[in-house]
């Protein structure tokens, strides 16, 4: 696995160390405007949570945060499976970001159409400058997905981001962030917990060429760390 692996105890004791280390990160770039991109699902809803609790909200400039996402189910964005909608519920809504900080993916058109709009977004934040998110915050499924590329299905890496027709978890059509611009990251953390999780996990301990899309993240210059509870490390271990 590349990276730096911090076992934790429990799902809580992962989101707080991924809250702690977000601060720190931010706490790096006293001043600067810092990108975060965040995934759906249900292991990074903690580490939402917990961001925006008043003691540590308050130690955050949110002018100077921009949320963006790493994937998207194709839905309204107030629809109930909608990441932006859980984001929002967990995070955004309680805290004092400026709403021309926060980036959605469009869902109100063809797929294609969103992607290329969302790439334009990106292009237009990072100027003439690197496309580097300060961190993209990762969640991991049973089946070694990451963001939405999924085991099986063929992707072009550098397309910062695609359309996806056939999720083999729901929903069908989905947007993602690709590769190439995940891996320029300054920061990549990977949130995964549960039981459920450790067989893929195991996979990506023990081989050396993992084929599962969350082993396709390699960062340049960027750091990567895994925050995994017990239950995702152990459960799986070969017996
Ligand atoms: C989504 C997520 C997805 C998620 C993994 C893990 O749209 O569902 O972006 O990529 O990170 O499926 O999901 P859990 O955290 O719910 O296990």
């Amino acid at each position: 696995m590349n990276g730096e692996i911090r076992v934790l105890s429990d799902p809580v004791a992962v989101a707080e160390e991924a809250t702690h280390r977000c601060l720190a990160m931010m706490a790096k770039r006293p001043g600067k405007r810092f990108s975060l991109a965040l995934s759906g699902g249900s292991t990074p809803q903690r580490f939402y949570r917990r961001l925006s609790e008043p003691s540590w909200h308050d130690r955050i400039d949110w002018n100077l945060l921009h949320i963006f996402l790493v994937d998207e189910r194709f839905l309204p964005l107030d629809h109930a499976d909608s990441n932006f909608r859980m984001i929002r519920e967990t995070l955004l809504a309680h805290v004092p970001i400026p709403p021309s900080n926060i980036h959605p993916m469009p869902t109100d058109g063809t797929p294609e159409d969103c992607a290329q709009r969302y790439e334009r977004e990106l292009r237009m934040f990072f100027g003439d400058g690197p496309a580097r998110f300060d961190l993209v915050l990762l969640g991991m499924g049973a089946d070694g997905h990451t963001a939405s590329s999924f085991p099986g299905h063929v992707h072009s890496d550098e397309r910062w981001v695609f359309p996806v027709h056939d999720s083999p978890k729901p929903p069908s059509v989905r947007l993602s962030l690709g590769f190439e611009l995940i891996n320029q990251a300054h920061h990549v953390l990977f949130l995964v917990t549960g039981q459920d999780k450790a067989e893929a996990l195991d996979h990506l301990r023990q081989s050396r060429q993992p084929l599962l899309p969350a082993g396709r993240v390699k960062l340049g210059q960027g750091e990567l760390a895994w925050l995994v509870d017990e239950a995702a490390w152990n459960g799986g271990a070969s017996k």
